[in-house]
């Protein structure tokens, strides 16, 4: 199914965005791209060695960069980063640009899945837990404001979340 705009995920580490993206995009038959990976391409570096040498504020440019330089090209399904709501001008580019849909977990699944992670420099803290819940409570209602179709994760199964994302887009 071709798509008439782009799906672009958003919501917080470790909701899925890049796994859901990746298995909708072998359904649909479509193109997909992971805002973070265009990062690294472009910059030649990890996101660690990037918040490491730039900081958070360089990290965000990039990002903006990024977003802008995919949602420029033709309709694909795009996974964002989880912090890409909080600049005004990347909720304007994602929502002028495509379908949002905003995949929502519980902090207790994020830390699950993130719980290693050495990649995710915001995670590096004393206390992981407290600091996603402290990004939750600024950033779900952003993810809520932009979205146009929110999903709960938890606990679902994949296949059912892609379902409910190809039935929202059919409709
Ligand atoms: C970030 C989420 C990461 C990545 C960076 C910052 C955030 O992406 O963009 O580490 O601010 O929540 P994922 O959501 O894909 O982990």
């Amino acid at each position: 199914m071709p798509l008439q705009k782009h799906l672009i995920l958003v919501g917080p580490m470790g909701a899925g965005k890049s796994t859901i993206g990746r298995l909708l995009s072998e359904q649909l038959s479509c193109s997909f791209v992971d805002v973070d990976k265009v990062i690294e391409e472009r910059s030649g570096a990890t996101i660690p060695w990037i918040f490491d040498i730039e900081g958070e504020e360089g990290f965000r440019d990039r990002e903006t960069q990024a977003i802008e330089e995919v949602c420029a090209e033709s309709p694909q399904i795009i996974a964002t980063g989880g912090g890409c709501i909080l600049r005004v001008q990347n909720r304007q580019c994602i929502k002028q640009s495509g379908v949002v849909i905003f995949l929502s977990t519980s902090v207790e699944q994020q830390l699950q899945r993130t719980g290693r992670d050495k990649n995710r420099p915001l995670l590096q803290t004393e206390n992981p837990q407290a600091t996603l819940e402290a990004m939750a409570e600024v950033r779900n209602p952003i993810y809520n404001e932009v979205a146009d179709l929110c999903i709960d994760t938890n606990l679902k199964p994949t296949k059912l979340v892609m379902q409910e994302i190809i039935s929202f887009i059919e409709d």
